[in-house]
């Protein structure tokens, strides 16, 4: 059996959604481990071009099975609208399953999260408004309700008329009005009926595909500067994007991850607030922002913009044990003279080689090496020998400071747009 994480390295929307759709053509179960709607992979392949928040971006592959697993958190609604528009496009969903232990991201959840991200003030995190943080709180907190609750109506009502006070308690504190448990819980009965044949416990196809020496991929949501442990807290998303959090999100066992491949983008975005050191304020960052399409694929806010962030990378790859790395939106440098790798940061007088607390990372400058462009298209190249000398060479020392095998370089956002190694 070979397991493969695809995670990003950066601060999300690393192209992780084009890497596991390339991958996923050879796979045979792909498995979304953490996160929920608050993520958007890009995909574009002959069925056309998608932004998928929840179902797996191996859903393409009809003979791979698409697994939403037991670590994401799952808003049936918006399950079912994803579901609908990617069969609309003629992509069967016969293969996807969610494994029964997802917890449901329910309408409350996500006025919490605005409520909250208001009463934040000047200091809000920018989240999705997903209700991602609420959702993962109650799961936390033990207030939750997993999916598989839908197949157990007397269950279900119990559960959700244990957690209603608890509830409107909450939206009562920002004069928001109380919950209508008659109502939720009627949308909850239809979202039953239509997603039931769909939620199962995934662990036992997960064994199979052990037993049957089968490829699983792990797809992953948002990166590492992001995550709840090890990101720019409180600046952070609220489950693990890192490799090692796969296993548990997924079902398998910690010693079963053969491959991680860490995406990286050949820049750095970010969207929502917190320390940016690399941010480019500038008519370079709009170049960037304008050429790259940096724009929210899950809320089409502007993404912020800037260089390639070595100290970010080396942490990364650090977490999480690259084995290799796939270099994304390389297409995007092609008409720059100069392209900058931020390889330190300056506090004061002190040099940082390490990512600091986030009260210091909000006052580091970084600091730069600079190499030459190389002023021509590469959208056209697909093997290494294609690209030009000077964009190798910025690739040697992505590859250098990631300290991980460059395995594939996208430069275009099409399946085929790759140059693989
Ligand atoms: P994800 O969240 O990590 O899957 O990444 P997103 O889908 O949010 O963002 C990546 C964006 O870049 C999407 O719009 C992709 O279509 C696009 N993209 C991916 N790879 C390439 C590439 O090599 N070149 C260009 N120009 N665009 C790319
Ligand atoms: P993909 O999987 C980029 C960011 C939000 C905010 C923080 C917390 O497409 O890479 P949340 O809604 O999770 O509570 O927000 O995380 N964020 C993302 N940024 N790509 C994503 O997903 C993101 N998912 C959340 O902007 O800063
Ligand atoms: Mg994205």
């Amino acid at each position: 059996m070979t397991v493969t994480a695809v995670v990003g390295a950066q601060w999300g929307d690393e192209g992780k959604g084009r890497v596991v759709d390339y991958l996923a053509q050879k796979a045979d179960m792909v498995i979304r481990f953490q996160g929920g709607d608050n993520a958007g992979h890009t995909v574009v392949n002959s069925y056309g071009l998608f932004k998928l928040h929840l179902i797996p971006s191996g859903i393409f592959n009809p003979n791979a099975q698409a697994i939403i697993g037991a670590g994401t958190v799952v808003n049936p609604g918006a399950l079912l609208d994803e579901m609908k528009l990617v069969t609309d496009a003629g992509v069967s969903v016969d293969n996807l399953w969610i494994d029964r232990r997802a917890h449901m991201v329910l309408p409350y959840h996500r006025e919490l999260d605005g409520l909250q991200e208001t009463a934040r003030g000047g200091r809000s995190i920018g989240t999705t408004k997903r209700g991602i943080g609420p959702c993962y709180a109650d799961k936390a907190a033990r207030h939750g309700l997993q999916i598989g609750d839908l197949q157990h109506p007397k269950w279900l009502r119990e559960r959700l008329e244990g957690v209603v006070g608890r509830i409107n308690f909450a939206l009562t504190q920002y004069d928001a009005p109380p919950l209508d448990l008659e109502a939720l819980y009627n949308q909850l009965m239809e979202w039953s009926e239509a997603l039931s044949p769909r939620i199962i416990d995934t662990l036992p196809r997960i064994q199979d595909a052990q037993r049957w020496d089968k490829e699983i991929l792990l797809e992953g949501q948002l990166g590492v500067m992001r995550d709840l442990d090890w990101g720019i807290y409180p600046y952070v998303t609220s489950s693990n994007p890192t490799a090692s959090a796969a296993c548990i999100g997924a079902g398998l066992p910690a010693t079963a991850l053969t491959r991680v491949i860490g995406v990286v983008k050949a820049y750095s975005t970010a969207v929502g607030a917190g320390p940016f050191p690399v941010e480019l304020l500038d008519a370079e960052g709009e170049k960037l922002r304008d050429v790259g399409q940096e724009f929210g694929a899950t809320t089409g806010r502007p993404r912020r913009c800037g260089w390639f962030d070595g100290v970010a990378i080396k942490y990364a790859a650090w977490l999480n044990g690259f084995t290799g790395i796939a270099v994304t939106k390389l297409d995007v440098l092609d008409d720059f003279d100069e392209i900058k790798i931020c390889v330190c940061y300056k506090y004061g007088d002190q040099l940082v080689n390490q990512i600091p607390e986030t009260a210091v990372l909000e006052q580091v400058e970084p600091v730069y090496e600079t190499w030459e462009g190389w002023k021509q298209t590469t959208r056209g190249a697909r093997k290494w020998e294609h690209l030009p000398k000077q964009a190798r060479l910025f690739l040697h020392r992505i590859s250098e400071l990631a300290g991980a095998p460059i395995q594939f370089i996208s430069v275009g956002p099409e399946r085929d747009e790759l140059v693989v190694r």
